[in-house]
């Protein structure tokens, strides 16, 4: 197949914010996808994604399916933005469309589809302006977050706040840096979890992989923070998650968790791949926190290939199983 590969690249610039790349993809990132699309017979063009350039080029070079992993530049429908352009070229591509991947980066309208559909997600208020009043439904201690990032931008381990004074100061600094609402939510302690979802053929739930933060007290961090997943691996900052793919789990609530997962994917609309995001409370209710339909796809890295790789599956076989299932999409259209 001749494929294009959209993309953000990420770059380093000392003027921008330190987590204003986070969202997009390294190089290493972007060689691995080219080399296993090649390793699987296919010619591919790759394309840093840059909107006038971009529309000429698919109106110059026709391609069979584009494999697209852009995050996309402005505003809250970013990761839109390519696929609007190549539906409105009639160009097929991979994963999820406009809608679904908008839907999927506003994390409060994104809860409210999950409580119609009786998916358990935490409590939450937003708070556009910042002076509202607290829902005296929710409990202590809560977390802030700004209602449409991802890689965990301005999530850090003092967004987790225990008092009135500290979540105002919170939601009025998440307003005023992120320019967008405040997601507050009550915190679930307990274990980590996220769930790959793989449509390949028929839909495949991947084994679902845990994360345990306990090894990383040094480092003051306990969970999926920003600093956690910018500097993970790190030994002298102390941010050494443990992985467990398959989650230690009992079979009965695996299962209760996969299928959480896979009615999230669903209600969302998400299509080929996604990574739903989990915590297990107390009572081992699996909480939706978020879910993921252009997942990180580093080899070595990212979450979602540890649960492809767990499932028998390596780096080409997954890239491939992306590609296919879009291009059985496009022959039943
Ligand atoms: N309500 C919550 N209770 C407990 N932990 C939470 C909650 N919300 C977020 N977290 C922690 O913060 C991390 C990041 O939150 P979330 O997944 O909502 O952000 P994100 O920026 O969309 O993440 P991603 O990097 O997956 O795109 C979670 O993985 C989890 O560790
Ligand atoms: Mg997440």
């Amino acid at each position: 197949m001749k494929v294009a590969l959209t993309y953000n690249l990420k770059k380093k610039d000392p003027l921008k914010p330190l987590d204003y790349f986070s969202e997009y993809d390294s190089e290493e990132t972007i060689n691995s996808v080219i080399t296993a699309l090649k390793n699987k017979g296919h010619s591919v063009e790759a394309i840093d994604v840059d909107y006038p350039a971009l529309f000429s080029y698919f109106k110059k070079n026709r391609v069979d399916m584009v494999f697209n992993i852009a995050e996309g530049k402005h505003g809250r429908f970013r990761e839109s933005e390519v696929p609007a352009v190549l539906d409105y070229l009639n160009i097929p591509y991979t994963g999820s469309e406009t809608f679904s991947l908008a839907l999927a980066l506003n994390k409060a309208l994104t809860k409210k589809i999950l409580k119609a559909e009786n998916i358990p997600t935490p409590n939450f208020q937003l708070f556009v302006r910042g002076d509202e009043e607290l829902s005296a439904d929710l409990v202590f201690p809560l977390i802030v977050k700004p209602n449409c990032e991802g890689s965990a931008k301005g999530i850090n381990k003092t967004n987790v706040v225990n008092s009135r004074e500290d979540l105002f100061r919170k939601v009025r600094e998440c307003i005023d840096i992120y320019r967008q609402e405040a997601l507050v939510e009550e915190f679930i302690e307990g274990k980590e979890l996220t769930v790959g979802i793989l449509e390949n053929g028929k839909t495949r739930v991947l084994p679902i992989l845990e994360i345990d933060f306990s090894n990383c007290k040094k480092s003051g961090e306990y969970f999926y923070s920003w600093k956690m997943k910018e500097f993970q691996g790190n030994t002298e900052l102390g941010l050494v998650p443990e992985f467990y793919c398959p989650a230690r789990l009992d079979k009965d609530i695996e299962e209760k968790v996969k299928d959480v997962a896979l009615r999230t994917h669903r209600a969302v609309g998400c299509l080929d791949i996604s990574r739903t995001d989990i915590r297990l409370d107390k009572s081992n209710t699996p909480y939706v926190l978020e879910i993921n339909p252009l997942p990180g796809l580093d080899p070595k890295e990212s979450n979602f290939p540890i649960m492809a790789y767990a499932a028998g599956m390596k780096y080409d076989d997954l890239i491939e199983a992306i590609l296919i299932s879009a291009s059985e999409r496009k022959r039943l259209n």
